[in-house]
């Protein structure tokens, strides 16, 4: 990326208000022209004889023709402006248009290079203000991006559509998005070309917004990128609610406007408040799609999820092993086996509450959170205290947002559910949404969620969300204050997980919508880590895997051993060991060769994760459509790497070429847990400089479908 000179934008009008205000350690830049900085990244703007603030666009050579209104930063709607707007807004006396002014700029170094930008612009009719907001993160070249909206008018006005982002880009882009379903999130990247007219890629469903449509992205500049060439600015929207991401093509290039959906979202803001929008997160490289995700990875552990830096237990689950049926011998039958094969965590699933109505499938008991007399006569407590006696932690799962119609819940507040008058009940799993606008809903699922993490024990819980909605109406906002559901929705449960993470620092939170209908970095900054699909076929998860990869760091990826898809055990093992490793099986009933295999798993990811937690992660060989895929992670001091490869049909047992070793240093070869009864790798054992591993690569153990090898490169002291 060129940091293009200003010498060809619009000269500054004289005695235009562009000054730039010193805070904290700021530094002054040019009153009309200004720039923000990360390493490799510069966002250049300038505000026109008009007043108005333009951005010249990245990775587009500087503009010959001084720069038109297509060219302006957050563009507003009703006066002029004729493509998709930033910004629409009804003043208070009902005036439809906005025009935005620059005013001043200040910058603030929170810490060593980390800046904070605050451009504040006005509309010179109204007492109307709007601050667009950057957090630049130097080394990582992160850009996290929000606006604030306030006001001073006579009345409440009505935002119509307020993005979090709008930056300008060149006109040759293409776009590489991700589209699922239940069991295929993110499974299939489409990449595209952005013609002239808008690609819209967006999501309304509320709650469990993600489950077709991710907020997440690539756009690569001036033709498509590969891991290691090409500028990419990868996307990633911070909002668990309905939102949108438009890509606009037209006369000046191609426009990223994200945010907030505006669909059915009218909100009214009074005088003096703030309506501040989700944050969007931007990571640039021009090194391609690796460098991409390593950055973003690396400002991940930092800023967007929970202790990023701590290390991820060996969890066993009961969901595929037992499902609804079980109690407690059957739950503490599961904990002295799991010791025994190394695992450092229990999570008890869905299935433990309801009496009236007891939770033995899915149709009944969810908002009853009293443990079920018959299945844990004493409550949770003593099952609690019985993982920790035989040596593991103990985690629980939970629903709080959600309720099923025949649950005592229900029968006593029928009226504190999401649905629309005069309209049939619609329910998705037999399930609706609680209404958490509501103040006694706030208290209600507060008090359910403190109660179960403070049962003496409990360091882990699993937050589910299984619907999304389709009858968006609450009881409890006023007729004409409907259209604020979608946001206030949202803004109440990221209190309630504040809350959640603020009261019980201590206990790990896993993000789960029925698979990975929540992976956002707006619900992650509360949880550690999240499921991201309930497909755990560890086939289709060697690419789920790859795909989550651009955007989350392993550590965050919840990948259990399961018995879908009927894969190898060695195989499905080597894939959890990949990311946050987890087992769903019903180990009493396992055969000893596969306990022996899990075993050997979870002592092979106790000694790695210290490389592939923090470490980065190189995406070596695609896994779509091809007979292998392969990564390899390097620890942050590149003293260990480990490369996993993933055979998913026969093919050639060709050497896969690591990336990122420190050519000097000399690595001795050690396959990790290796399958029982074939060959380890050729090189067990060689020691070869990084230079001749990266470049004659390492030969795996495996050469046939379903067959996985995972190798250590340990360089010498
Ligand atoms: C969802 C989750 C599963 C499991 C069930 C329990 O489907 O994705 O992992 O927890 O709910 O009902």
């Amino acid at each position: 990326m060129k940091n293009h000179p200003f010498t060809h934008l619009l000269p500054a009008a004289l005695g235009c208000a562009a000054a730039v205000l010193l805070a904290g350690h700021a530094h002054a830049a040019t009153p009309a022209n200004f720039s923000i900085h990360t390493a490799s990244l510069a966002l250049n703007f300038s505000v026109g004889k008009d007043g108005r603030l333009y951005q010249l666009p990245i990775g587009a050579p500087p503009p010959e023709t001084p720069t038109a209104r297509d060219a302006e930063v957050y563009p507003q709607a009703g006066d002029g402006y004729i493509w998709e707007p930033a910004l629409q807004v009804v003043h208070a006396d009902g005036n439809t248009s906005t025009d935005l002014v620059c005013d001043d700029l200040t910058r603030t170094n929170e810490a060593p290079g980390r800046e904070v930008i605050r451009v504040h612009l006005h509309d010179p009719a109204y007492p109307f203000e709007v601050t667009i907001c950057f957090r630049a993160h130097h080394d990582t070249d992160v850009l996290e991006q929000w606006v604030e909206i306030q006001h001073q008018e006579a009345g409440e006005i009505t935002l119509l559509n307020m993005k979090s982002t709008s930056l300008l880009l060149s006109t040759n882009v293409y776009l590489t998005h991700f589209f699922g379903d239940w069991a295929k999130e993110m499974l299939r990247p489409i990449t595209e070309q952005i013609t002239p007219g808008t690609k819209v890629l967006d999501t309304k469903l509320g709650v469990r917004a993600e489950q077709f449509q991710s907020p997440s992205f690539i756009l690569s500049l001036n033709g498509r990128a590969t891991e290691t060439t090409g500028e990419v600015l990868g996307g990633s929207l911070a909002w668990s609610g309905n939102s949108a991401c438009e890509f606009d093509n037209h006369a000046e290039g191609v426009r990223a406007l994200c945010g907030l959906n505006a669909f059915a979202s009218a909100y009214h803001l009074k005088p003096g408040q703030t309506f501040t929008t989700p944050t969007m997160i931007w990571v640039w490289s021009d090194h391609g799609l690796g460098d991409m995700s390593r950055k973003l990875h690396a400002w991940a552990r930092d800023f967007g999820v929970r202790d990023g830096h701590r290390p991820r237990a060996a969890l066993l689950n009961n969901w595929e092993a037992t499902g609804f049926d079980f109690d407690f011998n059957r739950i503490a039958s599961l904990f002295g086996p799991a010791k025994q094969i190394g695992t450092e965590l229990f999570l008890l699933d869905d299935g433990w509450f309801g009496n009236k109505y007891p939770r033995t499938n899915d149709a009944a008991g969810l908002g009853d959170w009293q443990p079920n007399h018959q299945r844990l006569p004493d409550g949770l407590t003593p099952l609690a205290a019985e993982a920790v006696k035989q040596g593991l932690r103990f985690g629980i799962w939970l629903e709080p947002e959600m309720v099923n119609p025949k649950s005592e819940l229900f029968e006593q507040h029928p009226d504190w559910v999401i649905r629309q008058p005069k309209r049939e009940l619609e329910l998705q799993r037999h399930q609706l949404v609680l209404d958490l606008t509501r103040p006694a809903v706030q208290d209600f699922e507060w008090q359910t969620i403190h109660d179960v993490l403070s049962v003496p024990n409990v360091t882990y819980a699993k937050w589910d969300c299984n619907r999304y909605l389709t009858q968006p109406g609450s009881a409890y906002l006023p007729a004409d204050r409907q259209s604020e559901l979608w946001i206030d929705y949202v803004q109440a449960l990221y209190r309630l997980m504040d809350r959640t993470a603020t009261t019980f620092p201590d206990t790990e939170l896993m993000l789960c919508s029925g698979g990975g209908g929540r992976a956002d970095y707006g619900a992650l900054r509360y949880f550690h880590e999240f499921w991201p699909s309930d497909n755990t076929d560890p086939v289709t998860r060697v690419a789920m895997q790859w795909d989550y990869s651009y955007f989350f760091p392993p550590l965050t990826l919840a990948s259990h051993v399961t018995h879908w898809g009927n894969r190898p055990m060695h195989f499905a093992c080597t894939v959890a060991m990949s990311a946050r490793f987890g087992m769903d099986l019903d180990l009493p009933h396992l055969p000893a060769t596969d306990q022996a295999v899990c075993a050997g798993a979870i002592a092979a990811y106790k000694q790695i994760r210290d490389v592939t937690l923090p470490g980065d992660l190189y995406r070596l060989e695609d896994p779509h459509d091809q007979y292998r895929g392969a990564i390899n992670f390097v620890a942050p001091d590149q003293a260990r790497a480990v490369v996993f490869v993933f055979q998913l049909q026969d093919g050639p047992q060709t050497a896969v070429r690591p990336q990122g070793l420190a050519p000097a240093k000399r690595y001795t070869l050690h396959e990790l847990n290796p399958a029982p009864g074939r060959p380890a790798i050729p090189q067990e054992g060689h020691t070869l400089t990084g230079e001749e591993l990266m470049r004659d690569g390492v030969i795996p153990s495996c050469s046939r479908a379903i067959e996985a090898s995972a190798i250590e490169l340990r360089a010498e002291q």
